[in-house]
């Protein structure tokens, strides 16, 4: 942990510096004290265990294996330069990628849409992805960056036809466990003044390589002392977070946002399919703030951290302040799909 971003409150306990000291930041500042081996992100649904093995991982770029330290992409790259490319988070388990056909749909579905040619079929890139985890000798407790750009450019410009060449394409496989603590205390959210736009703007569905808005969004919340960043659509209904996925529970029933204004997750989309399939009350429909402040429980969804609780917005703390029994129940549908994936 970095004790220099925590200072000492009167209590004797060591809180983020700019954090407002409730009683659960305390109560989870006195549990991350205690742990010795955090990322040195800071506490978020993405926050990993930090595992040595990733100093010495290969990383496939263009069809070629390179040390993590030699792995580089040129300066005119299109998604360096200009944000111009999507990419997948993927999750192998059991040496296995859980719903590859679905990250492949929805990273095709996202070139299609920006006129981006992978160049590779869905099996060549699959075969790729196969062969950065084996190279890597990977079967557990990994998560996988599959990203494309459009390639290098001639000039720095926005203009596509200045790419010369194919795609970049990059795998970067990592040993990476969602730190436990997060999921057992849960994160707090902000609700962030930068709305997600419909696709009249940036359709949302794209997993695209410009995440600036979000990335304002998550700073603005961090900066209001909360984890991460919640987000409304234009109409102010609750449309999703920086990173994830929302959902809350309000008079028993499951809900989360229209779709129209959040990334299709494929943890979401399988939440509610399980929700669906066991009877679960659930619905894609607009809400707004006032059911998140009143709701018994909320959760947000994403491949790295499945189902992490929320357990306050806006200062709110919502139920019990703590993991609930519904969240964790979609949490163990959830984990035995991913198993019926794999096997399937
Ligand atoms: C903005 C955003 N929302 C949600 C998610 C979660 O999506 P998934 O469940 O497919 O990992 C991601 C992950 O890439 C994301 O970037």
């Amino acid at each position: 942990m970095d004790f220099i971003a925590q200072r000492r409150e009167p209590s004797g306990v060591y809180v983020p510096r700019r954090a407002i000291a409730t009683p659960l930041l305390i109560q989870r500042a006195q549990d991350s004290f205690s742990m010795t081996s955090l990322s040195t992100m800071e506490r978020t649904t993405h926050s990993a265990i930090v595992d040595d093995r990733n100093e010495h991982i290969e990383i496939w770029i263009n069809g070629e294996f390179f040390a993590r330290h030699e792995a580089k992409i040129s300066v005119f790259d299109s998604g360096f330069l200009v944000g111009d490319g999507v990419w997948e988070g993927i999750r192998l388990h059991k040496g296995k990628f859980a719903f590859l056909n679905r990250h492949l749909d929805r990273l095709y579905a996202g070139a299609a849409a920006i006129d981006l040619d992978i160049g590779l079929s869905r099996d060549e890139l699959s075969t790729a992805l196969n062969a950065t985890v084996e190279r890597n000798s990977m079967r557990d407790g990994v998560h996988v960056r599959l990203m494309v750009t459009r390639g290098n450019k001639t000039t720095p410009s926005q203009h596509p036809s200045n790419c010369a060449g194919g795609p970049n394409i990059v795998i970067i496989a990592e040993h990476k466990t969602a730190d436990p603590e997060v999921r057992r205390n849960g994160i707090t959210l902000f609700t962030t003044t930068v709305r997600r736009p419909g696709p009249e703007i940036l359709d949302q569905r794209l997993n695209c390589h410009s995440k600036l808005h979000e990335v304002i969004a998550l700073i603005q919340a961090n900066k209001a002392g909360a984890d991460e960043a919640l987000m409304l659509d234009p109409t102010g209904a609750v449309a999703t977070c920086n990173a994830t996925n929302f959902f809350c529970v309000s008079n028993g029933k499951l809900l989360t946002s229209s779709g129209h204004y959040n990334l299709n997750g494929i943890t979401r989309q399988v939440v509610l399919e399980v929700a669906q399939a066991n009877g679960i009350r659930s619905g894609e429909q607009p809400f707004s703030l006032t059911d998140v402040y009143s709701s018994t429980e909320a959760f947000v969804t994403g491949t790295f951290g499945g189902l992490t609780p929320v357990v306050e917005v806006d200062g709110r703390v919502i139920g019990a302040g703590s993991e609930g029994p519904m969240t964790r129940r979609l949490r163990d549908l959830y984990e035995s799909a991913v198993e019926a994936d794999i096997e399937s």
